[in-house]
């Protein structure tokens, strides 16, 4: 059983909502079911940052494919922005919901899908409410955050036979589409290890401590919360699933002593009453970026969420440091670490077959969530395959337009497009991607605890394995490599 974090959240809200100055629905909706409408209807849970991707395909490049015709968040604040931002982009205002009524949404708006984009321990709640209602959802990343709601996700799927998809837009983007082709092509034969090191920097890897995903319980940690893209990256270019996980984690760099040792007396409680403000680099000024205040600074009043506190305050529950071990059904190893303190953000990975190596790295530029600006993730990195004996080969990089190195636009193409190609890739990712992934991330929590290797098929059972391609077999022939 789940523990529901909405109860009770619903009245509360309701009055709320009066104050921010949005009608929360009563009867009908205003971007409700209208008939002889084919498109598909859409429900967004969680109003925040992330789901405005997902309202602006539904506003802009997809409205003839689907249409948002609710919403629903603790913060009525939000709801009220988004419904500005609807009217502004033409679109009608989606009707406004507190989370204690999400079956009055589900019956009077009648969506066919319901976007999950709430904090990540809360997904859980939406996706089996959604599911039970005969609705189909789509689940932003990291699915859930531990293994107990991991399985209740299992159980619901099969019980109630709906879908559910992880939007895994790192798959999407257009040079990690291009590394599963050369894997699935067998340029390097089989991949006997993976060698993967992902790099946060010290301004969007700092983010990650002043917001709720600080707070392991609501995020899962780092591990979850972010390695999820990674760990899912990996059994999908692999096309394999995680069995045992070894890891260590530490937090050392976002801590009180860290905050003394730059020269500040200590940490604060966050940026915009800080007193040290002019003395600290880490400081975020909500106030100056529109988008970060609309969102969120000018909604305090509703949930006294603070979106920027001390990143080297004491009650931090993750991690900055983290290094992991995975040992894949197929035989394969990874080798893994996520940083969150580092000169540069991006990564490194390479596969070693057993026809040669394939590197790859990426310099990414990543902002601060929120400030509008766009990430290009393909500014600097390259592609390099080497065989066992022989010259190396520099393969350009294919690359995309928009954020996450373009792989947005083509994931929510993939999503709202009823006539997109078929995939040879199967980027598609259902609630068996979403759990292999985020299961590597709570093996590796558990191990940061206990000192003790995980089985991940001691965390869940019943987990299938996901629809991926076919890859070059660990039996077929290798050619005997070149004479040194
Ligand atoms: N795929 C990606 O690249 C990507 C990028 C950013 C965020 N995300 C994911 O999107 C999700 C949302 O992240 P965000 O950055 O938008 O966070 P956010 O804090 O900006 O927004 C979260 C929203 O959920 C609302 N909320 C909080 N608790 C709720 C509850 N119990 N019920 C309903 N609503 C609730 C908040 O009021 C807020 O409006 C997270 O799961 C995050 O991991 C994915």
């Amino acid at each position: 059983m789940i523990e529901s974090k909405t109860k009770g959240v619903g009245r509360r809200a309701m009055i709320a909502g009066a104050a921010a100055g949005i009608a929360t629905a009563t009867t009908g909706a205003q971007a409700g079911a209208k008939s002889g409408d084919s498109r598909k209807a859409y429900a967004i849970v969680g109003c925040g940052s992330r789901s405005r991707m997902f309202q602006e395909a539904l506003w802009g490049p997809h409205k003839d494919h689907g249409r948002l015709v609710a919403m629903c968040d603790t913060n009525p604040g939000r709801m009220a922005y988004v419904a500005t931002r609807a009217v502004k982009a033409g679109a009608p205002a989606p009707a406004a919901y507190a989370p204690g009524d999400f079956s009055r949404m589900v019956r009077e708006t009648k969506p066919d899908t319901v976007i999950v984009t709430t904090p990540d321990a809360y997904h859980v709640d939406y996706i089996i409410q959604a599911l039970n209602a005969g609705l189909n959802v789509i689940t932003e990343k990291p699915m859930t955050t531990d293994a107990v709601k991991a399985q209740a996700i299992l159980d619901a799927v099969k019980r109630t036979g709906g879908k559910v998809r992880v939007s895994f837009n790192y798959r999407y983007s257009p040079f990690r589409s291009q590394l599963k082709e050369i894997l699935m092509s067998g340029a390097i034969g089989d991949v006997l290890s993976v060698d993967f090191h992902w790099l946060l920097n010290t301004v969007h890897g700092a983010d990650y401590f002043r917001r709720w995903h600080s707070n392991k319980s609501i995020s899962g940690g780092l591990m979850v919360h972010k390695a999820t893209h990674h760990f899912d990256l990996v059994n999908w270019w692999l096309s394999d699933m995680p069995a045992t996980v070894s890891a260590t984690g530490k937090r050392h760099f976002y801590t009180p002593d860290m905050a003394r040792r730059l020269g500040l007396t200590g940490p604060h409680e966050r940026c915009h009453t800080c007193p040290e403000k002019a003395a600290c680099t880490f400081h975020l000024d909500l106030a100056a970026d529109a988008g970060l205040k609309a969102l969120y600074l000018d909604n305090e009043q509703f949930d006294g969420y603070f979106r920027d506190r001390c990143v080297f305050r004491p009650d931090i529950s993750i991690e900055d440091t983290m290094n992991v071990i995975v040992g894949y059904e197929g035989g394969a190893t990874l080798s893994y670490s996520l940083n969150a303190f580092n000169a540069w953000e991006g990564y490194h990975v390479a596969f070693n077959g057993t026809k040669g190596r394939l590197e790859h790295f990426l310099n990414e530029q990543a902002t601060t969530a929120g400030s509008g600006a766009a990430q290009s993730e393909a500014e600097r990195g390259g592609i390099r395959l080497i065989p066992l004996r022989g010259a190396a080969q520099d393969i350009p990089l294919r690359t995309g337009a928009g954020s996450h190195g373009g792989g947005d636009d083509v994931m929510l193409a993939d999503i709202f497009d009823p006539d997109a190609p078929a995939d040879p890739l199967l980027r598609t990712a259902d609630e068996r991607g979403g759990a292999a992934s985020i299961l590597i991330g709570v093996a590796a929590n558990r191990c940061f605890e206990t000192g003790q290797p995980v089985r991940i098929d001691s965390l869940v059972t019943g987990l299938g394995r996901p629809a991926y391609p076919l890859m070059p077999g660990h039996d077929l022939p290798v050619p005997m490599p070149a004479r040194a």
